[in-house]
């Protein structure tokens, strides 16, 4: 049980009997104290009391007294509270007991799918997807720790017109030819060059629609093509997976094609339910809510005037294979905030058709863009989009020069190994300890520094408590309990009781900054317990105290940043 929960319930009836209503005491952590309520100030307003004696009245309804040392009225009417040191030291000696860390399994498990990665086949994966991949598989990881069956659905872009262009490129190279070109992962110059013979030859244009024409139609030959094209890209992106250290697999592709069949029946069914209008020559929905600049409500292109289909009506058929065939309630879409609007009407659409009611819901995990040093969009030197495996590559390869530099004694394989999990695990965790609403800068310098809010200095700091016992040649015998003395050994423990509250958090708001604040202040703390207080050195009870305290910092730790897919290497 994490320490705001349980001030947050002892809190709660004194509000209520104060307010004659239920009010959410919102304890957080606070500088002052331990912990502090501003909840007084809202209510005092509400009322039309004064805020300090409606905080008063509260802490004299609290019972706090097993479980704070202090609890005191602040400032304009905060009430600040202190953990008492005993209740403290139980906590933590529980926390150490429990192979969970403080976070408890989901109460009612739910099939959630995770929507993310979605690169698009003879195409580079460029930043957005990056962010996509690393947010996504982050939440994956996090919801299926806490019991829930995670569907990982990478929904490639695998379908639709450029198809057509795609395979006459690749008729016109030799398919031995094409084939090696794209598993070297050169999908940009593979697309660019069909792009430009598409733009510059009519012959060529005219051939690339009869392909699309025969692909649509379902012709044999043309399936076959296509298939080598999707082969070929998937296997590449598996490979950045695996550079990434993503769970993504083989098994978790499904792609746009995957609904063709379904395309029809969606359309159908949306028509019987009075849904469908017809607009220049094409079917729409017009779902509640979504306006354009003139007030005009605005169209959700179902099949085009030509009678193909596109994004939204695929996206509506997943939804609706989604809560429909795989009985998900919770449906993840990791995916830049450009596309925003697309899925608030896609949401819509699907709820008003019905396939996406209560308790299912659907949330857009949007992100922002990552930017190049001055401030803009990030380009390669050429002004092109920047390749993401380039990226990765130089992560590893500046990573890999740092850990020579820092220790010479690693020899080439072990360099080689903490130069990737170092530099993927930087690129990783400068992606999600920024606020993915908004854009971020790449720093090299920053993401890489073993000071700050980084990869390094987590994976430093795990790998010195390991060093601990190593060194000495002792384990942690969690069970033998917590005591609590020094104040930099209480601050530690405080952290330490925050894991589930901060995991419980994250789970709702995927805002992964959140957990990788926490874990860079669980570390910050346990360095200032590390150097304050002896640990090896110290007498008994207090040295096996302690060396809980470090064992299951590096728990914490360790597990955190599993969550958030970052490896955690025993040296650096
Ligand atoms: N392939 C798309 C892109 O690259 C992303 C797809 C996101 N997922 C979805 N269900 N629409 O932008």
């Amino acid at each position: 049980m994490d320490l705001e929960k349980l001030l947050t319930d002892r809190l709660a009836p004194a509000f209520a009997t104060v307010a004659g209503e239920p009010v959410d005491p919102v304890v957080r952590r606070s500088q002052r104290a331990d912990f502090q309520s501003d909840a007084a100030l809202a209510l005092a307003r509400r009322i039309g009391r004064p805020p300090r004696a409606v905080a008063t009245e509260v802490l004299e309804h609290a019972e706090l007294a097993d479980l704070c040392s202090a609890a005191e009225v602040s400032g304009p009417g905060f009430l600040n509270l202190t953990v008492a040191d005993e209740a403290l030291a139980g906590l933590v000696s529980a926390l150490a007991a429990d192979p969970r860390l403080g976070v408890p399994e989901a109460a009612a498990p739910e099939t959630v799918v995770v929507d993310y990665s979605a690169p698009n086949v003879a195409k580079e994966m460029h930043v957005g997807h990056l962010r996509s991949t690393v947010i996504g598989d982050a939440a994956a990881r996090l919801l299926e720790w806490l019991g829930h069956r995670v569907l990982r659905a990478n929904h490639l872009g695998d379908w639709g017109t450029p198809f057509g262009m795609l395979i006459e490129h690749l008729a016109d190279l030799g398919e031995a030819e094409a084939a090696q070109e794209l598993s070297m992962g050169d999908l940009d110059s593979f697309y660019k060059a069909a792009r430009a013979k598409f733009d510059a030859d009519e012959a060529f244009r005219e051939r690339s629609r009869l392909w699309v024409v025969a692909l649509q139609g379902g012709d044999p030959a043309t399936l076959r093509l296509w298939r080598l094209l999707v082969e070929q890209s998937e296997r590449y992106f598996l490979t950045v997976y695996d550079l990434l250290d993503v769970t993504l697999t083989q098994q978790d592709f499904q792609g746009e094609s995957s609904y063709n069949d379904l395309l029809g029946p969606v359309v159908e069914e949306l028509d019987r339910l009075g849904l469908l209008r017809e607009s220049d020559g094409a079917a729409c929905v017009f779902p509640p809510g979504s306006m354009g600049r003139d007030g005009e409500p605005l169209p959700l292109i179902v099949r085009k005037s030509d009678g193909g289909y596109g994004y939204p009506a695929t996206d509506l058929a997943a939804i609706r294979h989604r809560t429909g065939t795989l009985g998900a309630t919770r449906l993840l879409y990791v995916v830049g905030l450009p596309q925003r609007r697309h899925f608030e009407m896609v949401y819509a659409a699907a709820a008003q058709a019905g396939w996406l009611a209560p308790p299912a819901r659907a949330e857009h995990v949007g992100f922002g863009s990552i930017l190049g040093p001055d401030g803009r969009m990030l380009r390669s030197r050429a002004g092109g989009s920047v390749k993401l495996v380039g990226l990765l590559e130089e992560a590893v390869a500046r990573a890999t020069a740092l850990a020579r530099e820092r220790n010479p004694e690693l020899d080439e394989a072990e360099a080689a190994e903490v130069g990737r999990a170092v530099g993927i695990g930087a690129i990783k965790y400068a992606d999600l300890s920024s606020d993915r609403h908004k854009d971020y800068v790449l720093d090299w310098e920053r993401m890489l520094s073993l000071d700050g809010n980084t990869a390094p200095y987590l994976q430093y700091a795990y790998s010195r408590i390991r060093s601990i016992f190593r060194r000495a040649g002792v384990a942690a015998r969690p069970e033998a309990g917590v005591l609590l003395a020094e104040p930099a050994e209480r601050a530690l423990a405080v952290e330490l009781v925050g894991f589930g509250a901060v995991v419980g958090a994250v789970a709702e708001n995927l805002e992964f900054h959140h957990l990788t604040g926490y874990l860079s202040r669980l570390a910050a703390a346990f360095s200032a317990f590390y150097e304050r207080c002896p640990v090896l050195r110290a007498d008994e009870p207090v040295r096996e105290s302690r060396l809980v305290l470090c064992d299951l910092t590096a728990r914490v730790l360790g597990q955190g940043l599993h969550l958030l897919g970052i490896r955690t290497p025993e040296r650096l």
